[in-house]
C-alpha cells in the first residue's frame, strides 16, 4: 500500500466516524494565537491544537466540532546524530485523530485497533502480531486499567488469546510500562496524560503468539517491534512540571507516524526504503556514498524543502539556523563536498511528485526551494575554502608536522568541518601526516565537546539560536543568567521559571512565568544585574553526571532530556580549579551549554560604562511574561 493511500484511507476513516478533515498547519509554531509553544517547529501533531484540547472552542464555517482529522508535518531536531538509521528522520508526518472533549478512551482504542486490522476500510495487519502497552501508574495518576480492559475485550471479541497479568510475569499482550513510556505531555504546562501504545511484529519474531515482559521490552529495544500509533488520553493538565488537576473534558491524541506505516505496509525494514524517500534515494549512485550519507541527504534535503516552502530562510538565528545546518549537512554528507544544482533540482522534484497531492504548496513554491538551497550552497562552499585557509594556518602556526587530533577538533567547531574532510584535505589539498589513532582521539573530544553542548543545543532548540561566539551574544547569555536568577530573587521561586530564550547580538529576549511586573520590580530586577555585574564575578563551569548536577539544585528544565554529562554553568567565587562546592554559594546556577564570559564585569562593555537596562516587559501568552534587555 502506498503512503498517499494510508494517508487518504487514515482521512477517510475517521471521516466516516464524524471527524472533520483539517488541514496540516504549518512546520513553523505558531506564537500568535496564544499557544505556548516551547519549541521552534511543530514536533507532534497534537502542538497546532493545544489551545483546543485545553478547552478553546474549535470552530468552522460557524459551527463548533469536537472530532478532526489530520495528518501533521512535524519536525524534530533533537535525535539529530541518529539520522541515517533505520528510523529517524527529521521531518515526518503524524497522522492523528482527535476528540476535543467528545468520546474518550473506548472510541478511541477500538478505532485504532479497527483501522490497523480492517482489510477493506484499514490497513488490514494481521491483529495477532500487534502488541500494545498501557500507562503502569505512579503520583500524578493510577495505572491505567480501563484502557487495559478496553484492549481485552477488543482481543476477545476478536478471537484473539491476550493471555494474562503480564505485570505479575505471565505471558500476555498488553504490556504496563512507567510515564518514561507511557504518558505524554508537550512541556511542563499544558495537557497531558496516560497513552497507549500499540506495536506491530513487522519481522515475525514472536510469530503471533504471547510474549513475557522481558520479551516485549527485548524487542522494544532492538527495534523488532514498530510502535505504529499512539492514543493518548488527555485527562489532566499539568503547572511546572506538576499535575495540578483534571482537565474540564478528558480529550483524546493521537499520533501514527506515516514513515513508520509505510515501512509496515510496504514490508521494509527502513523508513528510507518507502515510497516516501525512496525516490529520493535512488537517486544518488554514487558508489562511493555509504548509505548512511544517502539518507542524511536525502532527509536533510526534504526537511529543507519543507522548512521552506512553509517560510524558513537560512540564518544564523532560531529556525533558519536550523535550515542552515540541514542544508550544510546535506552538502557534507556528499562524496566531494560540492554541491550539484541539478542534482538538487532531481531531488526536489522527486519529492514533488512524492507530495504533490497532499502538500501542493512544494509544487508552487519549487522555484523558492531551488533557489534557497542553491544560495546557502555557494555559501557554504566559501566556508569551507575558508576552513581550508585556516586549516593551512593551524598547520602552520604550530609548525605541525602532523594533522592533530586537536587542529581537526578546532576545525570542526569553528567551521562545522567534520573529520573525514578535514582528512581529506591532509591528504590530497596539504600532503601531510596524520597523527595516530586520530579517529578515536577525535571522537573523545567530540563526546566530551558534545556533553557540554547538548544542554546548550537544547536550550538553543527553545529559542536563541544567534551566532554562539559572538563576544555580544555571549555577554547577553551571561546576562541571561542573571536575570533569571534576579527575577527569582524579586519574585520568589514558585514564578519566575524560565518558558523561553532567545539572543541576538542586539538584545536578549527572556520568556519566564508570571504577571505584570511592577515598575518597582522592574527596578530591582535591574538594580540586581547591574550590581552582579559591579562584582566582576567570576563565571565557571564544572562538568558531572546527570544525576549529581540534578542534586546540586542548579536550574534546569524538567522534562528535558540531558545527555549523562551535563555542564553547570555557575556564576559567583570559585576553587582553582572550580569544584562541586562552589555551587552552594554561587549567585547563579544553570545547566547550560554556554558559552558565557569568564567575568561579569565583561558585561559593562570594552569601557567599564554599559548598564543592564529592561526595554520592555510584556505578555506573551496566558501567564507567561517577556522581557527584552539590552546592555547599554
Ligand atoms: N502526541 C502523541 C505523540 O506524539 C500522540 O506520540
Amino acid at each position: 500500500m502506498t503512503s498517499s493511500e494510508i494517508r487518504t484511507r487514515f482521512l477517510r476513516f475517521f471521516d466516516k466516524r464524524g471527524h472533520t478533515v483539517i488541514p496540516s498547519a504549518s512546520l513553523v509554531t505558531s506564537d500568535e494565537k496564544g499557544i505556548t509553544n516551547p519549541t521552534l517547529f511543530n514536533t507532534a501533531g497534537m502542538q497546532p491544537l493545544i489551545p483546543y484540547l485545553l478547552g478553546k472552542p474549535y470552530e468552522k464555517d460557524g459551527k463548533v466540532i469536537t472530532r478532526l482529522v489530520d495528518s501533521q508535518k512535524c519536525l524534530r531536531t533533537t535525535d539529530l546524530d541518529d539520522v541515517g538509521d533505520k528510523r529517524h528522520a527529521t521531518f515526518f508526518e503524524m497522522l492523528g485523530n482527535w476528540s476535543l472533549g467528545d468520546y474518550f478512551k473506548r472510541e478511541a482504542i477500538e478505532w485504532s485497533f479497527e483501522f490497523l486490522t480492517s482489510q477493506t476500510e484499514g490497513l488490514g495487519l494481521d491483529p495477532h502480531k500487534l502488541y500494545v502497552t498501557v500507562f503502569e501508574g505512579d503520583l500524578n495518576a493510577p495505572r491505567d486499567d480501563e484502557a487495559s480492559g478496553i484492549w481485552r475485550e477488543i482481543f476477545k471479541k476478536n478471537n484473539i488469546d491476550c493471555g494474562g497479568d503480564t505485570s505479575k510475569g505471565e505471558k500476555g499482550r498488553i504490556f504496563f510500562m512507567p510515564a518514561k513510556n507511557n504518558w505524554w505531555e508537550a512541556g511542563d504546562n499544558g495537557p497531558c496524560g496516560p497513552d497507549s501504545e500499540m506495536f506491530f511484529d513487522a519481522i515475525d519474531r514472536f510469530k503471533g503468539g504471547l510474549i513475557s515482559l522481558e520479551d516485549y521490552i527485548d524487542a522494544e529495544d532492538k527495534s523488532d517491534l514498530v510502535e505504529v500509533w499512539n492514543d493518548v488520553f488527555m485527562q489532566y493538565e499539568k503547572k511546572d512540571g506538576k499535575v495540578v488537576g483534571k482537565l474540564p473534558k478528558p480529550s483524546v491524541d493521537t499520533g501514527a507516524g506515516l514513515e513508520r506505516l509505510a515501512m509496515t505496509m510496504q514490508g521494509v525494514d527502513n523508513i528510507y526504503d518507502t515510497d516516501l524517500l525512496k525516490p529520493v534515494m535512488d537517486l544518488m549512485s554514487d558508489d562511493s556514498l555509504t548509505v548512511k550519507n544517502k539518507r542524511i541527504i536525502a532527509d536533510h534535503l526534504r526537511a529543507s524543502a519543507f522548512l521552506i516552502t512553509d517560510g524558513v530562510t537560512p540564518s544564523n538565528t532560531d529556525r533558519g539556523y536550523i535550515l542552515r545546518r540541514l542544508i550544510r549537512r546535506a552538502i557534507v554528507n556528499t562524496s566531494d563536498k560540492k554541491f550539484d544544482k541539478s542534482g538538487t533540482i532531481a531531488v526536489v522534484d522527486a519529492l514533488i511528485s512524492t507530495y504533490k497531492d497532499a502538500y501542493p504548496d512544494l509544487e508552487a513554491k519549487k522555484d523558492l526551494v531551488v533557489e534557497t538551497i542553491t544560495t546557502e550552497a555557494v555559501k557554504f562552499e566559501k566556508t569551507i575554502n575558508d576552513a581550508i585557509h585556516e586549516f593551512n594556518k593551524l598547520i602552520n602556526e604550530q609548525d605541525a608536522h602532523q594533522l592533530t587530533a586537536n587542529i581537526a577538533f578546532i576545525l570542526f567547531t569553528s567551521f562545522g568541518l567534520p573529520l573525514e574532510i578535514t582528512l581529506e584535505l591532509a591528504t590530497i589539498k596539504k600532503p601531510i601526516a596524520v597523527e595516530d589513532n586520530i579517529s578515536e582521539k577525535f571522537t573523545k573530544l567530540m563526546s566530551e565537546h558534545q556533553a557540554l553542548s547538548r544542554a546548550g543545543a537544547e536550550q538553543k532548540f527553545k529559542g536563541g539560536l544567534a551566532d554562539a561566539n559572538d563576544p555580544m551574544v555571549v555577554r547577553y547569555h551571561t546576562a541571561t543568567h542573571l536575570l533569571h536568577q534576579a527575577l527569582h530573587d524579586v519574585l520568589g521561586e514558585e514564578i519566575g521559571n524560565q518558558k523561553g530564550s532567545n539572543i541576538t547580538a542586539d538584545r536578549l529576549r527572556f520568556d519566564f512565568t508570571g504577571i505584570k511586573l511592577t515598575e518597582e520590580q522592574k527596578k530591582r530586577v535591574e538594580d540586581i544585574v547591574n550590581d552582579k555585574i559591579a562584582a566582576a564575578l567570576p563565571v565557571n563551569k564544572i562538568v558531572m553526571p546527570l544525576s549529581e548536577a540534578e542534586k546540586t539544585g542548579a536550574r534546569h528544565f524538567f522534562g528535558e532530556k540531558y545527555s549523562d554529562n551535563v555542564s553547570i554553568y555557575f556564576i559567583g567565587k570559585a576553587s582553582n580549579p572550580p569544584a562541586v562546592e562552589d555551587l552552594a554559594t554561587a549567585y547563579s546556577k544553570e545547566f547550560c551549554g554556554g558559552p558565557h564570559v569568564s567575568n561579569t564585569k565583561e558585561l559593562s562593555g570594552p569601557e567599564g560604562k554599559w548598564r543592564f537596562k529592561i526595554q520592555k516587559e510584556e505578555a506573551v501568552a496566558q501567564g507567561v511574561r517577556r522581557i527584552k534587555a539590552v546592555l547599554a
